[in-house]
């Protein structure tokens, strides 16, 4: 297992459409293991593989912080919503990608994902709450979308130019 670099916004593979996994074989399951280890390192709650570089359709989600129950890790390949809920949720969101940016983000809330587990076996499950919040978040990543793009175009000015000014506040100091 290794840690493995994250990604930041303006690294073109974050806006590349991934590609699907042809066989989730040990190298897939290696590629979770890091991002597993990356994303608890960096203390996200998800992550998706073009954020550690990788364009392949591979995501990994564990809420062991939050409120909602400990179902432990989570790791989809090729996952996709299937069926999204007409009841839509508002709740805070930030990205391992875009560090320090937090906006209110509007999704359904229930979605049906489908996708493999890391045995290649066939995974099918109905989420609501912060795993359909996170799921759909990581998903997103798979098709280039981060978070950002689901702002309005006025909110998504003010939260850029907010947070370009303190990267290079960052790094000037
Ligand atoms: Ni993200």
């Amino acid at each position: 297992m290794a840690i493995r670099e994250i990604k930041i916004l303006g690294d073109p593979v974050l806006r590349e459409p991934a590609v699907e996994v042809a066989e989730v074989d040990e190298g897939v399951r290696a590629l979770v293991e890091d991002m597993l280890e990356t994303m608890y390192h960096a203390e996200g709650i998800g992550l998706a593989a073009p954020q550690v570089g990788i364009s392949s359709r591979v995501i990994v989600v564990d809420l062991r912080d939050s409120d909602e129950e400990d179902m432990g890790p989570l790791a989809l390949i090729n996952p996709r919503v299937v069926e999204s809920g007409k009841k839509k949720d508002k709740a805070p969101e930030g990205c391992l990608s875009i560090p320090g940016m937090e906006e209110i983000v509007e999704r359904p809330d229930t979605v049906t994902i489908e996708g493999l587990d890391p045995d290649g076996d066939p995974v099918s499950m109905e989420v609501s709450g912060l795993l359909s919040r996170a799921l759909q978040h990581e998903i997103d990543h798979l098709d280039g979308v981060l978070f950002i793009d689901r702002l309005s175009p006025l909110k998504r000015r003010m939260a850029l130019k907010k947070w370009q000014k303190s990267r290079a506040e960052e790094v000037a100091s």
